[in-house]
């Protein structure tokens, strides 16, 4: 039997929350969400995970991230113009700076 290496290539970047004043690391193959849970840090309310349910909205306000598709009724494309996205749908590509706390529960 022989062993098999597995090559990584994971990078860690920095998230900046700022208006809860938090910071943490997050994995490039995580989601902004997941990475703050595996940190133990509560920056960011904690929903569905998958996009669904818009708990997890926040606005970008600096850096590089690669998007996955967010459901419109969470996230308009108006809104994702000035920034606004879901983080358990953005994945870190470079230090960011965040700003949590955008859900707004349908009326
Ligand atoms: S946690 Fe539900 S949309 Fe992100």
């Amino acid at each position: 039997m022989s062993t098999q290496t597995v090559e990584t290539d994971i990078k860690v970047h920095r998230i900046q929350v700022v208006n809860r004043n938090q910071e943490y690391l997050c994995r490039d193959d995580k989601s902004l969400l997941v990475g703050m849970e595996l940190q133990n840090t509560q920056a960011i309310e904690v929903g569905c995970r998958g996009g669904g349910c818009g708990m997890c909205k926040i606005r970008i306000l600096d850096g590089e991230f690669e998007k996955k598709r967010m459901s419109r009724a969470h996230v308009s494309e108006a809104e994702e113009g000035e920034g606004f996205a879901l983080a358990c749908r953005i994945l870190p590509r470079g230090d960011m700076v965040i700003e949590s706390d955008h859900f707004e529960p349908a009326q």
